[in-house]
Parts: C-alpha cells; structure tokens; sequence
C-alpha cells in the first residue's frame, strides 16, 4: 500500500513539474508564471480540483512516443472564485510549447462540457504554440470540438479568455468566440498569420507585437476587451470581472454587500452638463458616481471610447453600463461605438444582466467613410440588441439627443422600461441651426431672421418636456437624485417578465 501511495506522489511530482526546472526558468525570464501558478492565483486558495493529470498523448509519430509528459501540457479542472464555481484551464507552455493534440483537446472538452452540464463559467487561460505540428489532423480535430463546445456554450455560460502567450492560427478562433477576451502586455499575442507570412504574403514588414500584440487588439482591432500589466494583475482582475457574473444563463448575478447609501444624493451632479451646449464633459463621471462605491469595472476602454461600456452595481446587483462619451466624437454613434455597445448589451441580456443606459448624442457620425463601413449595418446591430433585450432596461438622458440615435439608445420605443431626463435633455430630428437652415433655407442670407428662427426651434425643442409630454420621457429628474431614481426602477424592474416571439433565433445583422 505504501509504495503505491509513494508511486501516486512520484506521478504527482512529475506532472506538476510541468517541462521541467529550465523550461520553467525560461517562461519566468519572460515575465510570464506557469500554467499552475496561474491557476494557483485566479482561483481561491486550495480549492483547484484538477482533472486528468496523467493523460498522455498517443501519438507515435516522428518519435513522439519517447516523450509523454503527464498532463499533455494543459491544467484542466475546477475550483471557485470567492467561493463561486467555475472551470479553468490553463495550457503549460513549458510541456512542448502547450501545443493543442488530440488528447489536450479532450482534456479541454471534458471541462467545457462539465462546466455546461453544472452551470458554471469556463475560463481558459492560452499560451500555446498551437497544432501540436507532430499530431497533424489529429490536432486540428481537437480544435475543432473546442470550437463546436464554444458556440454551444454561448449564452449558457460564461466563457472568459485570458491570451497570456502566444494564440496564433485558428487557435484564435477559440478565445474569438468567447465573451470576453484579455491580454497581458508585452507577453501575449494572437493572430490568424504571423509576420513570416505576412511578409511572404503581402511584403509589409511587421513585428509580432504590432501584429498581434495587446495595445493592437484592445485599441484598433478590438479583438480584446483589456490588457494589464502583467500575469498577476490580469488574473486579479478577472476575480473582479467574475463576481459581477451569473454563473450561468439560468442565475441571476451574484448579490454583494453594498454599504453605499441607494438614496444617497449627488449634487455635483446638478453642475456636470455645462451650460454651453458644444462643451464636452466626462459622462464616466456620471457612471462612478451612481455606481456602489464608485465601483465601475469598464470594458473595451481603449476602443471607442465615443461610448462607454462596463458593469456598475446597484444595491449589491450588476447592471450593465452603456453610456454615450461627449468627451470623444462628441458622443455619436459610429461603425466602432455600435458594435462595441451591441455585442454588449447581447451579453447583458443573455445572462439577464439588466441594462442601464446615458444617453447624449448628437447621431451617427457622418462620412463616406462611414457609409462605406457599412455604418448602415452596423448601426443597426445596435438598434437591434437594444429591442430585442428582455432584461430590465433603464435610460437617463442627459443632454442632446437627437435623429435615429435618439430611437438607437434604449428609448420607449424599443421597450426601455423607465426612460428618464434631465431637466438639460433635448430629444429633437437634429440641432437647431441644422433644422433651421433645412427648413427656411430661403432665409439664409438674413442673418438675422434666421437668429430668431433658431431661437424659436431651439424655445420649442431644446428641453425634455415635448417627449415627455408624448410619454417617450416618463419623468424629468433631478441629476443630484439620478442613483435613488435609478435604483429605485431596477429594483421595481426585478420581476420583470417579457420575451419576443418565439423563432429558432433572429437574423440579427452581422
Ligand atoms: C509542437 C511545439 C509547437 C507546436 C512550439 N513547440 N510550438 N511543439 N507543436 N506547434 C515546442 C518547441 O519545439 C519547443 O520545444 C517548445 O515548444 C518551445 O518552443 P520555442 O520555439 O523554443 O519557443 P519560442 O521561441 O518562445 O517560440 C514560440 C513560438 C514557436 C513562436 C510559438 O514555438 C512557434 O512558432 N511554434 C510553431 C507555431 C505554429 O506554427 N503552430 C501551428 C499554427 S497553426 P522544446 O522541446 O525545445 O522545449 C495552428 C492551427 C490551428 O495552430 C488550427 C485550428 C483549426
């Protein structure tokens, strides 16, 4: 009996070894921990459970046989964050490159396919050389049925990605098809073909870090929702992200303790809309404001940033932020903001995660280059994610809103459930000097009277009160009692029931 124990224990040591004392120095020369240090920091201490440490892989090609390493080079298992279950692998890059063959696949699928069955996220930590060259097909099928498990696990679970090294090849599409995606600077990059082929391919010369590296995906591709400094940052602050998460489509978010006032009264905000209308402010102001304890976890910051998105939460309970941003573009609505927002407000509504909007928008950004972005399109995700959301929907206009933005921004006519405004709100077709010249365009060259025109239209529309006396406004508020108001509707809002129609699913335009 002992001696097997003592054989358990050996097995043990050489899997947790990972490839080994050098290998292991040599990821820690990169900056980057291993696979087991990572998992040791993302989940509560001791409470990892790991699964299939001794899977080894069966391949007998170019001598592979020779070298089976326990584990394949993937940590696979579960355990909780602040005591909330989730599942987690974490690929060893020092086990040949934590590349993808057909047994560390399995390993992949298995706790993909517990977590389903449970209820819990998955996240997935990458850092691999990706098809395990030797395995050939083998390896590509194993990406495959990871695939497949992703697009199943949609919408049922959370799924988080974390590129903490290299992701390259169809291996980016994994991580691509999960609900959120970070990195880690200087050490993680992604991308479908890397700078030998693209020299080959198109002659640009271009390093990996410019490729693929985290300021290209967070701030121009915006294939990733954030970047952080370093391993143990990045995995910190997914503990964070987590606990504003369900841990499945079935749960509600998880309800915190909350020692800030629902009531308490913000007068700075009565002074945050400056008088002159062309005058920018910070509407991430607004946002830390109401939030609990001015906590506010952004998402997508780098990319955008004409709208803001992110979870806040309110008397303990998540609510996802959309917010307009005057501070860039003025706040419109572009190709970048509507994509960003909608795939946002589709998480949101997909793991009932309800929905507060602030809204100041002058429309959508003009240009052809716009239109032939296909702004149209795009736009129109937006449009849709807001009207098809079941979720509780609450929207604060603060300022300007005005044209097909105004309808965009979870207004009543997409079924928001409380719309409020400030008394500075304006929901017009347009700006007044713009409607004017369009509507007395044969006054143009009288200054004057077109002064007194803009005047008149600006008396007439420029307030909340005409949408408010339609019932598009349910009620004018104080911005200084914004929180209680907010608070106060989500929490009316907690039995909502709603659904759409029934359909095997919509055509939502991609
Ligand atoms: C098998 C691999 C491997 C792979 C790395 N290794 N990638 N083994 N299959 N794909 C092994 C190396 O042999 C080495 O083994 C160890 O991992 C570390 O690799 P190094 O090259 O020494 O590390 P580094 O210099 O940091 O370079 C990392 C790297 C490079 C840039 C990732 O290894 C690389 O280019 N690998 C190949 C990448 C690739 O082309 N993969 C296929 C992509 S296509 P030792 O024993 O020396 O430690 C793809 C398709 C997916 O993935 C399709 C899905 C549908």
């Amino acid at each position: 009996m002992k001696d097997i124990l003592e054989e358990l224990e050996v097995r043990r040591e050489a899997a947790r070894a990972g490839g080994g004392e050098r290998r292991v120095q040599a990821q820690h020369a990169k900056g980057k921990l291993t696979a087991r240090e990572r998992i040791e920091l993302l989940l509560d201490e001791g409470s990892f459970e790991e699964f299939d440490m001794f899977v080894a892989h069966r391949c007998t090609d170019f001598g592979m046989e020779k070298e089976r390493p326990a584990g394949d080079g993937v940590v696979t298992g579960w355990g909780t964050i602040n005591g909330r279950q989730v599942y987690v692998f974490s690929q060893d890059f020092t086990v040949m490159g934590g590349s993808v063959s057909e047994t560390h696949g399995a390993k992949i699928c298995k706790i993909m396919d517990m977590a389903m069955q449970n209820g819990a996220p998955v996240i997935g930590i990458n850092d691999s050389g990706g098809a395990r060259i030797q395995e050939g097909v083998a390896s590509l099928a194993a990406y495959g049925e990871v695939f497949q498990r992703n697009i199943e696990a949609s919408g049922v679970v959370p799924q988080i990605s974390l590129i903490m090294g290299p992701c390259a090849g169809g291996a980016v599409y994994s991580p691509a098809m999960t609900d959120f995606i970070f990195m880690v600077k200087d050490s993680s990059y992604m991308f479908v073909t890397g700078p030998d082929v693209v020299k080959t391919v198109t002659n640009e010369v271009v390093t990996a870090e410019e490729l693929g590296g985290a300021s290209t995906h967070t701030r121009k591709s915006s294939v990733a929702d954030g970047a952080f400094e370093n391993d143990v940052e990045a995995l910190a602050e997914i503990r964070r992200l987590f606990d504003f998460l369900p841990l499945n489509n079935r749960q509600k978010a998880p309800v915190r303790p909350f020692f800030d006032d629902p009531a308490r009264v913000e007068a700075s905000l009565d002074t945050l809309v400056p008088d002159n209308p062309n005058q920018p402010y910070d509407m991430k102001e607004l946002v830390t404001k109401i939030a609990d304890e001015g906590d506010f976890f952004e998402v997508q910051k780098d990319f955008a940033a004409n709208i803001i998105i992110g979870f806040i939460r309110l008397e303990g309970q998540t609510v996802g932020v959309v917010a307009n941003q005057p501070m860039v573009l003025a706040g419109c609505l572009d190709i970048d903001a509507s994509r960003k927002a909608a795939r946002f407000v589709r998480f949101c509504d997909a793991f009932e995660i309800p929905i507060l909007t602030f809204v100041d928008v002058p429309g959508f950004l003009p240009g052809t280059g716009q239109e032939y972005g296909g702004v149209i399109k795009h736009g129109a995700k937006l449009l849709f994610a807001y009207g098809e959301a079941t979720v509780p929907k609450v929207t604060v206009l603060t300022r300007k809103t005005y044209g097909g933005a105004y309808v965009v921004m979870a207004s009543k006519h997409l079924k928001a459930d409380f719309n409020y405004a400030w008394p500075t709100a304006e929901v017009a077709v347009m700006g007044a000097k713009g409607a004017v010249e369009i509507l007395y365009r044969s006054e143009l060259g009288e200054p004057e009277k077109i002064a007194a025109r803009v005047k008149d239209y600006e008396d007439r529309f420029a307030n909340p009160f005409v949408a408010a006396e339609k019932g598009f406004i349910d009620e004018v508020i104080m911005p200084h009692s914004t929180r209680r108001r907010v608070a106060r509707a989500f929490a009316a809002l907690r039995g909502k029931k709603a659904a759409m129609p029934w359909k095997k699913h919509d055509n939502i335009p991609l």
